[in-house]
């Protein structure tokens, strides 16, 4: 039986762009998904999840791939997680062939997969990426291969790629496997540094369509000159705000966040709750505040040095649980 665990993460600048070829700067925070593994004497994929949301709103799931699940949550949302397992133990079945002759064709070995969560499905922060990278973390050293985190970003890629239908970037699954701030600029994946920041999450309670938002601005651009521009923008805005890192300076990070926020708006892929939140937030006296990850619903990231517990947000309607979450530093990892 074998464990790995991988963060969730946050979008400080750049999603929805990336996909164009945009940088992005996604960043790890502790809220990790452990994935554990067993292998099984015959070829099938047994998968048990329990809370695949934040404390407080625990989602039960458990079931089989060749069975019907006992599904308390959105079905779309659970059919959409068992893809990325799926794809994610193809891509380890793939890894262990290609490293190793001896012993039966991985494609042969089945496994039983738990997955526990922190982090809620569909809602920005990462939940697909953290189970595509542990998964293949566990898989793969569950049958004695060991991948670098730069490997199980590289395959974590490819599943995500496979399951979203080509609409996917490097962003999320680099940012996963490796932990910290990275750089994410096409094919150009790099960490960078950066000081401890002070994070602030609110969380709606609910989840956004990655494909269907992707597809909204994808159109939108092909239809639209200044939406190619936004795009283009939402691109200067991430090369600032990488210089706004390195200095530390959470005054501009937080007002190029805001500027972010507009434009992603002017995309189409906010809401009237992730609207609500970022301007809580900014009232409540944050630096700056935005959507996170696909939008729809979900999440939005504040940067407040004042709000030690998230309390300004958590209070906010619409808001369903607000957190601070610290940088991790830790992309996947090995468990006990
Ligand atoms: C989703 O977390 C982030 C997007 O930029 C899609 C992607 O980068 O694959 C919307």
């Amino acid at each position: 039986m074998t464990t790995s665990s991988a963060p969730g993460k946050v979008y400080l600048f750049g999603e929805h762009a990336v996909v164009y070829g945009e940088p992005a700067v996604p960043c790890a925070i502790e809220r990790r998904a452990r994935v554990t593994v067993d292998r099984r004497d015959d070829d099938l994929l047994r998968v048990h999840a329990d809370d695949l949301s934040l404390d407080g709103f625990t989602v039960e799931y458990s079931g089989a791939s060749e069975g019907t699940p006992d599904v308390a949550v959105s079905e779309s949302l659970i059919d959409a997680a068992m893809g990325y397992v799926d794809a994610a133990v193809e891509q380890a079945r793939a890894a262990v062939a290609e490293r190793r002759d001896d012993g039966p064709d991985p494609e042969t070995i089945g496994f039983d997969i738990t997955i526990e969560s922190e982090i809620p499905l569909g809602a920005g922060l990462g939940s697909s990426a953290a189970v595509t990278v542990a998964g293949i973390d566990a898989a793969t050293r569950e049958l004695g291969v060991e991948l670098s985190p730069e490997e199980v970003a590289d395959r974590a890629f490819r599943a995500e790629y496979d399951v979203q239908d080509g609409e996917a970037s490097r962003a999320d699954t680099f940012c996963s496997a490796m932990g910290g701030a990275v750089w994410v600029e096409g094919d150009e994946c790099r960490t960078i540094e950066t000081p401890d920041l002070p994070i602030v999450v609110g969380f709606d309670g609910g989840a956004g369509d990655t494909g269907a938002l992707v597809a909204g601005v994808r159109q939108l651009r092909e239809e639209y000159g200044f939406a190619a521009d936004t795009v283009e923008a939402i691109g200067d805005i991430v090369r600032e705000g990488e210089q706004a890192l390195q200095s530390g300076d959470v005054a501009e990070l937080g007002r190029l966040m805001n500027f972010n926020h507009g434009l992603l708006e002017a995309l189409g892929v906010s809401s009237r709750s992730l609207d609500r939140m970022v301007w809580a937030a900014r009232d409540a006296g944050a630096e700056g505040a935005k959507l996170t990850g696909a939008g729809g619903g979900g999440c939005v990231v504040a940067l407040d040095e004042t709000d030690e517990t998230g309390t300004a947000l958590r209070f906010t309607p619409g808001c369903e649980e607000a957190f601070r979450a610290e940088l991790d530093r830790d992309g996947v990892r090995a468990e006990p």
